[in-house]
């Protein structure tokens, strides 16, 4: 009997249909919840991640009326000790070539205002600085959480390890494989299996480094001078602190959100700081680095760029090179489920396009063919079988993951909201051939927002807008982004050296006094705003009225993040 109450202790919501397996290390365990039989319900999910996007589907799936999510079984699982995604910081050390848990350091300060990176509806809590340290961003994920009470589906410690589709293009169940571990003992596992009607995929896309494969690394690696440190060449994943690099010659490559922070915390304690970007255009404001351009190869002794240059006193690489797009359990079936099959293949240099795949591939920056970023086109299981929150770069995650999340809510409630499976893939095709007309190639750019704020605004207005057309929400005529979001996206930069500003003259309270709710931060962003545009013509030599550097058509394309747009600049106070 302690057997049947662990089991279900472990899977509160669990059918008959499902069996455990492996279980070692059970006796350790005590557990004294009373079994009941769990309602068998008739839509079961699966969530994986519980980051930014995994909170988000969750709130948005319990706040479907009761009438229509009764009987559903909702689950995520979370491999970490708790929510909040990459904002949790990894208690280890980084221990190269294993990944870490996060590419979070110490210093890491949001490049937003947090009042535009939020859920709509739940601010960050009263006198939250405007850019706040990292600590504060995994607290919000964490109050999200209790706030609307999502802890009771969220199995932390759970891994989704594996996950195959045992049916056919209209019918079938996922077969997932889950390893859940304890903290007391990791080298206890447990194996879980389940199956689902909807897989939900949002473990995050900053977890895979990219780095160019480069000519030379092992002889340069391997040669490193009798005296001093050993060469290193790591990916910005594995930065945690400055203070590593004191005294070091070191090259950064990339000028992405990664590598201005690298090159903004590095530079002043460095010997020397390079910068190596792939396009003309400005390094690092604010940042004493000498720029380079691209890395050509390494040798024994030097790095060469493109332009014939060489360094022979480089000591560490850090490589901002931006992330994959992996998800490695849709790559294997369970072995327990023979017949299940993968959700996706991985394919760096496929030849497959949306027009022609019969199945879902990532060449590691696109998954495709997906509508709208966010269900699968593939033909082996139905559209709202696999689904994709937070895959959008270039944008306010959650508020996009509400929009993404609602938008699957409502399909999974009713599957006939969603076009037929060809119309789904005459649009995808539609959005890449406009693209390929503005000069970008959509295997390439993969999940950006290329077309800056403009796009990433009508990405999310126009998913809650059919839904709206179709009936399935109410139309009040408005656009799901807010204007005062809008605005504060466009000021970010404007915002970024007003904060600093005030921060440089202690005048962090004089501002947050008495704001509270979503209208008095976006009050607040707005005086802000215009506060600094006058201070700026004030002051005309000031570093923060340098022109934006802009790159090819407006956008830095290499890299993971947001603010790849333009460099920050920063004031010199
Ligand atoms: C260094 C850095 C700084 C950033 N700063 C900003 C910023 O200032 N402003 C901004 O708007 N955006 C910023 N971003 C963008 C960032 O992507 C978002 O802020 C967002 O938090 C991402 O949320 P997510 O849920 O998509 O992914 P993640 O936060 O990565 O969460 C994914 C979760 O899935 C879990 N998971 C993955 N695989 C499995 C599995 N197989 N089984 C179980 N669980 C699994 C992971 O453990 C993780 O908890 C930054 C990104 C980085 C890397
Ligand atoms: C779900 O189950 C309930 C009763 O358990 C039933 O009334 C309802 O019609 C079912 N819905 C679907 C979509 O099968
Ligand atoms: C607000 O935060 C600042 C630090 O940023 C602190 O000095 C101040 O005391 C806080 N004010 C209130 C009212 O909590
Ligand atoms: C969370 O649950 C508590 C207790 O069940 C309830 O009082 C509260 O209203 C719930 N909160 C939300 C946001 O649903
Ligand atoms: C898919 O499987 C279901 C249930 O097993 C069956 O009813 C249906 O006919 C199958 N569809 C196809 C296209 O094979
Ligand atoms: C890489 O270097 C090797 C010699 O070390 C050389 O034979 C090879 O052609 C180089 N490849 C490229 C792509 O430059
Ligand atoms: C950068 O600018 C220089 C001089 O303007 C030019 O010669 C070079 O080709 C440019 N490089 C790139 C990568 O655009
Ligand atoms: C997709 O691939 C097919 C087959 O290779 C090719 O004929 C077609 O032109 C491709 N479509 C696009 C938009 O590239
Ligand atoms: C499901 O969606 C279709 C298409 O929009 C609609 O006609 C139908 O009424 C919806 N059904 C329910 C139960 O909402």
């Amino acid at each position: 009997m302690r057997l049947a109450q662990f089991i279900f202790s472990l899977l509160p919501l669990s059918t008959w249909r499902d069996s455990i397996h492996s279980l070692d290390g059970l006796s350790s365990i005590n557990d004294n919840r009373i079994f009941e039989p769990p309602i068998q319900p008739n839509k079961s999910i699966a969530i994986v991640g519980a980051g930014s996007a995994g909170l988000a589907i969750l709130k948005v799936l319990l706040d479907l009326p009761i009438e229509v999510r009764s009987g559903w079984d909702i689950v995520l699982y979370e491999q970490r000790r708790n929510v909040g995604g990459l904002w949790l910081p990894d208690p280890h050390e980084p221990n190269p070539p294993h990944l870490p848990e996060t590419p979070l350091y110490p210093l890491l300060r949001t490049n937003t205002p947090h009042p535009t990176m939020t859920y709509p509806g739940f601010t960050f809590p009263p006198n939250t600085s405007l850019f706040p340290f990292h600590q504060a961003v995994e607290q919000y994920h964490v109050d999200y959480a209790a706030h609307y009470n999502l802890t009771s589906h969220i199995q932390l410690s759970h891994t989704v390890h594996a996950a195959g589709w045992r049916g056919n293009s209209t019918h079938g169940k996922w077969d997932i494989e889950i390893h859940r571990y304890f903290e007391s003992d990791i080298s206890i596992k447990h194996v879980l299996h389940r199956s689902f009607d909807h897989l939900i995929v949002a473990n995050g896309h900053n977890h895979y480094p990219r780095v160019p494969a480069w000519n030379g690394t092992e002889e340069w690696l391997a040669n490193s001078p009798a005296e001093g440190p050993k060469r290193e060449l790591l990916h910005s994943i594995f930065y945690r602190s400055p203070e590593h690099y004191r005294d070091r010659t070191v090259v950064i490559v990339g000028v992405g959100a990664s590598g201005r922070d690298a090159a903004l915390q590095v530079s002043p304690i460095a010997r020397a700081t390079y910068q190596s970007l792939r396009t003309n255009g400005t390094t690092t404001p604010g940042a004493n680095v000498i720029a380079k351009p691209e890395i050509s190869h390494f040798t024994k002794n030097a790095i060469f760029f493109v332009d014939g240059s060489s360094l022979d006193t480089v000591d560490a690489v850090i490589s901002a090179t931006g992330y994959n797009f992996l998800v490695p359990f849709l790559n294997r079936a369970p072995t327990w489920s023979p017949s299940s099959l993968p959700g996706l293949t991985t394919d760096p240099h496929t030849h497959a396009n949306s027009t022609t795949s019969e199945s879902l591939i990532t060449n590691l920056r696109y998954i495709f063919p997906l509508y709208r970023h966010i269900f699968s086109l593939s033909k082996s299981y139905p559209p709202t079988a696999l689904s994709f929150i937070g895959l959008p770069v270039l944008i306010a995650n959650c508020p996009s993951d509400i929009a993404q999340a609602i938008f699957v809510a409502q399909s999974i409630a009713n599957s006939s909201v969603l076009p037929s499976r060809e119309d789904m893939v005459t649009d995808l095709v539609h959005q890449e051939n406009r693209l390929l007309e503005r000069g970008y190639d959509p295997y390439v750019v993969g999940h950006k927002m290329v077309g800056g704020d403009d796009d990433a605004m009508a990405y999310q207005n126009d998913l809650v807008a059919y839904l709206k057309k179709k009936g399935q929400l109410p139309n009040d005529g408005k656009d799901y982004v807010e204007q005062w979001r809008r605005d504060a996206r466009k000021g970010s930069f404007l915002l970024k050296r007003a904060w600093d500003r005030v921060e440089a003259a202690g005048e962090e309270s004089k501002w947050l006094t008495g704001v509270q709710s979503e209208d008095e931060w976006a009050a607040l962003m707005k005086r802000l705003a215009e506060s600094q545009e006058e201070w700026e013509k004030e002051h005309p030599n000031s570093l923060g009225t340098l022109p934006l550097a802009e790159g090819p058509n407006g956008l830095w394309l290499d890299g993971y993040g947001l603010y790849y747009t333009w460099p920050s600049l920063l004031v010199s106070s």
